[in-house]
């Protein structure tokens, strides 16, 4: 999420965890395992709700992907089945995020020692908020940067390349003025958005169970080689996706997540086929940042 400060994007992820559906008694089962590793299971109390994880931005390596003296888990593996959410995304050190690129891939955290390595599994959604430069101004109306255009630019190459292509919904999250507040408006709550996600999933669990792997479990999890078969995308869907990838210059592992963002979307909808709509929306999370990037 990038926006300017007070525009509600530290608000917004504090919320996620209210629309994720409970942990199943399997997450749970792994989760408490490796929460009591850390010595962090207070009094032997679980809880089936997601673990939510906010680590601050002076996180060490070890403190965010595991190490320490004893190999400790670390952050990313205290927030598996759950979410890790990173505030203020570019203040962190360049390398403790690069860290993070291994575990967003394979879903595990492997701490190398001398004679052996350790392994802890970290299956996370990444949550982040920046500014989009380090006044928080950019791209605002009537705002210039006393810095000028490298403002925006330097704040936001502290993201490397392949850390952003990793992060499959960028959203610009607008100010919000007082008036708008004031106004009051119809909105959905997150029991009723929460609904939604859990039939989701459902569907997710039901389609995976019966393609013989169970353990696959979201869209996000699930091999390219797989996705390509689930959301293969309709003609126009398929011409959408080319145009797309041809412009914006996608990464191969750009266009299989699109394909998984597009197949959720489709879920969502409780669709059984990714629709051109479906692609359009996932290319337009996709593409976010790079607007954003361009502007600068
Ligand atoms: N859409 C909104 N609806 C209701 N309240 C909002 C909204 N956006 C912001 N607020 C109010 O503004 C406060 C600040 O929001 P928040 O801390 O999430 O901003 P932020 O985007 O994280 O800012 P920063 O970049 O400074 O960290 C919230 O606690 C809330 O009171
Ligand atoms: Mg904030
Ligand atoms: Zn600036």
């Amino acid at each position: 999420m990038v926006g300017p400060p007070g525009s509600g994007k530290s608000m917004l992820a504090a919320r996620l965890p209210s629309i994720l559906p409970p942990l199943s008694a399997a997450e749970l089962l792994e989760v408490s395992m490796i929460h009591s590793i850390a010595g962090q299971l207070s009094g032997g109390r679980l809880s089936d709700r997601r673990p939510y994880r906010t680590p601050h931005h002076s996180a060490t390596m070890a403190a965010l992907v595991g190490g320490g003296l004893r190999a400790r888990p670390g952050e990313a593996s205290l927030a598996h089945h759950g979410v890790l959410f990173l505030d203020e995304f570019p203040e962190f050190a360049p390398q403790v995020l690069d860290a993070l690129r291994q575990p967003l891939e394979t879903a595990e955290c492997i701490i190398a020692r001398a004679n052996h390595r350790v392994s802890y599994p970290a299956a996370i959604q990444l949550v982040a908020a920046m500014n989009p430069c380090r006044c928080g101004m950019a791209g605002e109306p009537g705002h210039s940067c006393a810095r000028g255009p490298r403002c925006q630019s330097d704040y936001q190459a502290r993201i490397s390349g392949p850390l952003m292509d990793r992060i499959d919904i960028r959203i610009d999250v607008p100010a919000v003025s007082a008036a708008d507040l004031i106004r009051p408006r119809a909105a959905e709550t997150s029991s009723a958005v929460a609904e939604r996600v859990a039939r989701a999933r459902s569907m997710q669990r039901e389609r995976f169970a019966a393609a013989g792997l169970p353990q696959v479990g979201t869209n996000a999890r699930c091999s390219t080689a797989l996705i390509e078969k689930l959301a293969e995308p309709d003609a126009g869907g398929l011409q959408l996706v080319r145009d797309a990838a041809e412009k914006m210059k996608f990464s191969a592992r750009g266009y299989h997540r699109v394909l998984k963002v597009a197949r959720t979307l489709a879920d969502l909808d409780e669709s059984a086929i990714v629709g051109r709509i479906h692609l359009a929306e996932a290319i337009s999370y996709r593409i976010a940042g790079e607007r954003l990037t361009a502007a600068a």
